[in-house]
């Protein structure tokens, strides 16, 4: 009895020692994280601006795709066309196919007159989601017009800030097409004829 008490002893004292010795490791605030500033202030944190390009359209350079086929990003100043509205879409004024190359603007992809949305139904009165696991619901056909999911551009295509990252990019992307770092590839795969519900 005696012994198994003093082995409980040890074995207490020597956890308490070694909960003593970790203890005193402490972790400081100013090392967590990349900004080496205390976490509970933002007094001396500091971070470049945002600063997004200011060259007008038709100055600007166009920067590389994320990766194959990624939405390209706006190189050029938005000042004066966000938001876009119901009523005022300048993007489309530079970028529809039909002006986008006297402008010297990439012109908007086919992939935009085209409406992925699913085949579902709606009888005036009840929508049902026609889900199943055949893929029956699967619909693409071209439209004679820019597809309203597309309308809000700024949703895919952002600008990019010109600051400095606090930490290096050292991503590179691995195109599949020669061209990727500036051309969707999509315009390739995506036929004019391209309609799942003809038959
Ligand atoms: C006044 C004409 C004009 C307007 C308005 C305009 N753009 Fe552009 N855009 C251009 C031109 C020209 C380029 C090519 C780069 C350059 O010359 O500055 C371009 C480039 C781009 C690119 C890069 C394309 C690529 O191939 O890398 C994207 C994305 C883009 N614009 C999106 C937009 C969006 C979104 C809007 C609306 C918020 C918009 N643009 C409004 C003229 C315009
Ligand atoms: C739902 C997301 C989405 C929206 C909204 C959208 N785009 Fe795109 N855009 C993409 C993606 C993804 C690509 C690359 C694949 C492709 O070509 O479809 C792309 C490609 C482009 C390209 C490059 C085409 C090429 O040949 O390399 C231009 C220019 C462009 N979009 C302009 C616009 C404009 C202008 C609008 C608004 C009228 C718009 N996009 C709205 C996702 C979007």
């Amino acid at each position: 009895m005696k012994l198994g008490k003093l082995a409980l002893t040890i074995a207490t004292t020597a956890t308490i020692l070694v909960i003593g010795c970790t203890a005193n490791k402490t972790v400081s605030e100013e090392s967590l994280g990349l900004r080496t500033t205390n976490i509970y202030t933002e007094k001396d944190t500091t971070a470049d601006k945002t600063a997004y390009g200011t060259d007008v359209a038709g100055t600007s350079k166009k920067i590389e795709r994320a990766f194959q086929d990624a939405p390209p990003m706006i190189p050029h100043d938005t000042e004066g066309m966000l938001p876009i509205t119901i009523d005022n879409n300048q993007c489309t004024m530079c970028h529809e196919p039909a002006v986008a190359e006297s402008m010297g603007a990439t012109p908007i992809p086919k992939s935009h007159f085209m409406d992925f949305r699913p085949k579902h139904n709606y009888d005036g009165k009840m929508f049902t989601k026609s889900i199943d696991n055949m893929k029956n619901e699967v619909s693409v056909k071209p439209i004679s017009q820019l597809a309203g999911s597309r309308f809000n551009c700024s949703q895919c295509h952002a600008p990019q800030t010109t600051g400095k990252l606090a930490v290096e990019n050292n991503f590179e992307a691995a195109y599949t097409k020669e061209n990727g770092a500036f051309k969707s590839s999509w315009d390739e795969v995506i036929l004019d004829d391209l309609d799942t519900l003809k038959k």
